[in-house]
């Protein structure tokens, strides 16, 4: 069965002082919490300078992610960061196509689809965003936007690699914006995305396939959103900078 997950994002945010006391006060919170760690994980993706430093802290129930990965193996592509020397610090995990980076620089299937694959081979495992933009959602157009970004980078993928990656559906209009899909709306997408991997990889792996919710989760919200069936956990941004407020929700998707 899958694993449910809450994870953080960080984003640009937090200096490595600030970013060791934050990882320190969420390793000493999360120690107090008892849970099947094999049925639930939790995971934060600080900014690449504070990796390391966070690594040597962390506490071993909570997974390391870096925000991006380069879509190279290694050389001459200055100011980038490999799998490679993620792994070397202690990533285990890797967002990829978050809707900040399809915006602001450009990201795109293909380049997705490159990132992606060299992560599985170096072992990292994608969180792989999707999502729609406000205009494509009042268009009625957000089923079709998430099939095509499944499609152009995930479905590429061979079966036993699909089955390696996290989704995270972040409906870009509720990121950052304190406005968030309604459960009904995130679930009536995440169980539009499991039927879409049922007809492309079988039942099986539909099943066992993780599929967060993004946008403006916070405690105040997320009873609603982790009781659905097919919501397996969240993306966290602006309420995983509060420790209080990311345990909180850890607590909620233990709950169900
Ligand atoms: P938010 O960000 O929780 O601040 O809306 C979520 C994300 O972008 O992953």
């Amino acid at each position: 069965m899958r694993k449910k997950i809450v994870a953080g994002n960080w984003k640009m945010n937090t200096n490595i002082q600030e970013g060791l006391q934050l990882a320190d006060d969420v390793s000493s919170m999360i120690e107090e919490l008892n849970y099947d760690e094999n049925k639930f994980g939790v995971i934060i993706a600080p900014p690449y300078t504070h990796l390391y430093a966070i690594a040597q802290i962390l506490s071993p129930k909570i997974g390391l992610s870096s925000q991006n990965i380069a879509a190279y193996e290694n050389g001459a592509y200055t100011g980038e960061i490999s799998t490679e020397m993620a792994k070397s610090v202690g990533v285990q995990y890797v967002i990829l196509g978050h809707s900040e980076r399809r915006k602001y620089f450009a990201e795109g299937s293909s380049e997705l689809l490159a990132k992606v694959k060299l992560s599985i081979k170096d072992n990292l495992t994608p969180i792989f965003c999707i999502g729609e933009v406000l205009e494509e959602r009042n268009a009625g157009k957000h089923f079709e936007v998430v099939e095509r970004q499944i499609k152009e980078v995930l479905f590429e993928l061979p079966k036993n690699d699909f089955e390696k990656v996290i989704i995270a559906y972040e409906p870009v209009w509720a990121i950052g914006t304190g406005e968030t899909a309604s459960p009904e709306q995130a679930q009536e997408i995440h169980s539009f995305i499991r039927k879409l991997i049922v007809d492309k990889f079988g039942n099986e792996t539909a099943e066992n396939t993780t599929i967060l919710y993004g946008g403006s989760c916070k405690p105040s919200n997320a009873d609603g959103l982790f009781s659905q069936a097919d919501i397996d956990g969240g993306l966290i941004g602006g309420a995983s900078l509060k420790a209080k407020d990311f345990i909180e929700l850890i607590k909620i998707r233990t709950k169900y």
